[in-house]
């Protein structure tokens, strides 16, 4: 049996699932991997969200030098949010010889390049299979499953909140602002929803999936965004009585000029997979030159599911599979878009 001593920073929505599946499923998690995950220190300004799910107080720290500083600690896995803060977490949790999981799209797609950069140079690696499609574990299909292939194109439903809030509106005819409010309940939404509505976290998962997938290095700002914020009501539920959905789709794909994405609202029809996906759930869809159309599908946003991705990136981290996932691909595209082959 493998032994990996964690600490997790950050016990929202993610966190305090993960957190509670590490302490409750450890049996299950140890049979499934060989792999026993020691959950040493929960760190957090406050510990009531932890407490009211039942987990040991005897975790909480809440100085997290005194985390970074334990010697026999592994893993930090960074469930905080926002950007400042997880970076500089990130990067002093790399300095300290700790490998790092995290769920964070929104720092991977803006400043991954940097700490990918540090991890590498000090031999460690940052799992970061949540960061895109919640549980849907479509990093690996990319750095992994699907190696052998060139990918032409990704399509894809990447924002749980904003797909529920259309599945609600056009199935329940109910308004933007009382589905929206209801996805924030229910622990799908961002704390800032805007980055969920407005397009922004879409736009940072498909900049993550075809930094993997085209080797290429999408500048974030100047992806094409528009979100579902300003649709408008009567047009969901006319493109519904032609036989269309309206979904917040992003794309990427190859051009003869290169590889153009975007981000926005798009009618498809009912014909197509895609038009399925209803509620939180997401939906990938990749293009492969051999294996030809792939399509990932499950919840991609939500405590439980997004927490079967960190946990697996942890579990992968003893095993030895996690740290493939940049090693083995090869890249990680630097500032002008040029892809850079790794030094062996
Ligand atoms: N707020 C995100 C969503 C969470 O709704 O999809 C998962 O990244």
């Amino acid at each position: 049996r493998k032994r990996i001593r964690a600490a997790l920073v950050g016990c929202g929505t993610v966190g305090g699932a993960t957190a509670r599946i590490l302490l409750q499923d450890k049996e299950l998690l140890l049979r499934r991997s060989g792999v026993e995950v020691e959950l040493v220190a929960l760190v957090d300004k406050s510990f009531d969200h932890a407490r009211s799910l039942g987990i040991p107080e005897d975790i909480f720290r809440s100085d997290l030098d005194e985390v970074l500083a334990d010697p026999t600690l592994d893993v930090i896995i960074e469930l905080a949010g926002g950007v400042e803060f997880p970076r500089t977490l990130i990067s002093r949790a790399l300095d300290a010889g700790k490998h790092v999981v995290t769920a964070n799209k929104a720092l991977l797609a803006l400043h991954g390049r940097e700490l990918f950069a540090k991890a590498r140079e000090k031999g460690l690696t940052i799992g970061f299979e949540a960061s895109c499609a919640g549980g849907i574990p479509v990093i690996r299909a990319i750095t992994d499953g699907l190696l052998a292939n060139e990918i032409d194109a990704i399509y894809g439903i990447l924002n749980g909140t904003s797909n529920y809030i259309l599945s609600e509106m056009i199935h329940k005819g109910s308004s933007y602002a009382d589905s929206l409010d209801q996805a924030q309940q229910i622990g799908l939404a961002e704390a800032d929803p805007s980055l969920d509505v407005q397009g922004g976290d879409t736009a940072h998962k498909i900049a993550i999936m075809s930094s993997l997938a085209f080797g290429i290095s999408p500048e974030f700002t100047d992806i094409p965004v528009s979100g579902i914020d300003n649709l408008d009501e009567q047009d969901v539920l006319a493109g519904r009585d032609l036989g269309y959905v309206v979904k917040l789709l992003a794309v990427a794909h190859r051009t003869p000029l290169g590889v153009a994405m975007w981000v926005g609202p798009a009618f498809i029809s009912r014909e197509h997979p895609l038009a399925w996906v209803e509620g939180p759930f997401n939906a990938v869809s990749i293009y492969g030159h051999a294996v030809g159309h792939t399509l990932f599908y499950g919840r991609g946003a939500g405590g439980d599911p997004t927490a079967s991705a960190v946990i697996s990136d942890i579990l992968g981290l003893a095993l030895g599979i996690t740290p493939a996932l940049f090693g083995h691909t090869g890249f990680w595209p630097d500032r002008n878009g040029e892809t850079r082959q790794l030094p062996a």
